[in-house]
């Protein structure tokens, strides 16, 4: 029985991670969720995970954090990973903005720590044990900005330019290291923006379903000219998937959705849909442009040969079925988005946006 250890599995990309993987081998696997849950980490989220599967421990959840040590190495003694699925992280580059720490922390120190850790099990007098993988989850951002054309490949020199693209390019550094130095059979991906169930609304698709239900202004940074390069989550997971099944460690895949589209475009499609969708009484109106994102990076895109000739992936959702499917995610799940915003999540978002809506 293969067994995953998943860390920040009650985040977004992670919870939907989880779910894929028990549907595509149901209790033929175990899954370990390590996770510190913080205000991203959500344990409602994995509510749907049957009862016997928790039972017989086909899912475990441990509450922890990728920064401490000693209690990863207890978790590898005990359980000896197969696959490590490195999504912990901090990942909204507004708070990196306002705050950096735990983003240098849990990005860089943390990744380190998990590393170092499963080197220690998995290397033994100089012989990797059979069958690891090391899979660490970056992002498109550590490439920094583009102008109106071109693309990032996997060669593109990384340049990041927030606090949170820098502590996830730091990253990306060690564990490429781990590669040449130790021969650690680690391999990197890199995605571009995901949407889709479970998102936190500080993330802008999800905080514009949210604000559009809720008839509330909806702040669009500086001009809303900014390009993002959007990928229906399922698309996201099924590409980490075949990473895992064929991937060559030491690598680094692009995954991107083949989906550009800027700000306020995406805004205006959105209330669109919406409003047909439900019937509530919305329009444009609602579009509030607001003081820009110091170092807004104005264009994201990716080159994704690599992963379509070598591992035959490629985007299955276009733009409006993956939105589509998002909203009525949302709309259905009405209660767990309120849980969420009736939390800390209003206190985040009036000292985000109070300045800015002016
Ligand atoms: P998220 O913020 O929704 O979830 C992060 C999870 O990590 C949370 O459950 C949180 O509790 C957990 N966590 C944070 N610090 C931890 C620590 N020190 N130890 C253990 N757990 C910790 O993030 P997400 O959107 O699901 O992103 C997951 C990964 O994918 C991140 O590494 C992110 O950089 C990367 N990524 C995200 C996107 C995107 O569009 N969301 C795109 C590309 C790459
Ligand atoms: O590209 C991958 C990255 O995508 C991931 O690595 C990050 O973890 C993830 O958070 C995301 O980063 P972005 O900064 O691109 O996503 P965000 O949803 O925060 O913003 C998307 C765009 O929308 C960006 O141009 C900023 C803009 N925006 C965002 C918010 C929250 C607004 O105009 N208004 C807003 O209120």
């Amino acid at each position: 029985m293969k067994t995953y250890l998943v860390t920040g599995g009650a985040g977004f990309i992670g919870t939907n991670f989880i779910y894929h993987l028990f549907e595509k081998y149901g209790n033929n696997i175990r899954i370990i969720n390590y996770d510190k849950l913080t205000y991203a980490g959500n344990l409602e989220n994995l509510s749907k995970i049957p009862v016997d599967y928790i039972k017989n421990k086909n899912y475990i959840f441990i509450k922890g954090d990728i920064c401490n040590d000693k209690e990863l190495s207890i978790l590898f003694n005990t359980y000896n990973p197969d696959i490590v699925v490195n999504f912990a992280a901090e990942s909204h580059v507004d708070r990196s903005i306002s705050n950096a720490r735990d983003f240098i922390k849990t990005n860089i120190e943390g990744t380190h720590t998990l590393l170092e850790v499963a080197k220690n099990k998995w290397l033994n007098k100089n012989k990797w044990e059979k069958s690891k993988l090391f899979l660490h989850i970056s992002t498109d951002e550590v490439y920094g900005e583009l102008g109106k054309s071109g693309c990032f490949s996997e060669t593109t020199p990384i340049a990041p330019r927030s606090p949170y693209s820098a502590s996830k390019a730091s990253a990306d550094m060690i564990v490429k290291s781990y590669f040449s130095t130790f021969k650690m059979p680690v391999i990197i991906s890199r995605c571009s923006n995901n949407y889709g169930p479970y998102q936190f609304p500080e993330k802008f698709i999800p905080l514009i379903i949210n604000n559009c239900l809720n008839n509330r202004k909806i702040p669009v940074y500086g001009d809303g000219k900014n390009i993002r390069d959007w990928i229906y989550i399922e698309d996201h997971i099924r590409a980490i998937n075949i990473i895992i099944e064929k991937g060559k460690p030491g690598e680094i895949y692009n995954i991107g959705g083949q989906n550009e589209i800027d700000n306020i475009n995406l805004v205006k499609n959105i209330i669109d849909i919406i409003a047909k969708q439900t019937g509530i009484n919305i329009n444009y109106s609602l579009v509030k442009f607001v003081k820009d994102r110091p170092g807004h990076d104005y264009r994201y895109a990716m080159n994704i040969s690599k992963i379509a000739n070598e591992l035959k992936w490629k985007p299955k959702y276009s733009f409006i079925e993956g939105i589509g499917k998002t909203i009525n995610w949302y709309i259905a799940n009405r209660n767990w988005l309120n849980e969420i915003v009736n939390g800390e999540y209003m206190e985040y978002y009036k000292n985000m946006y109070e300045n800015r809506m002016g």
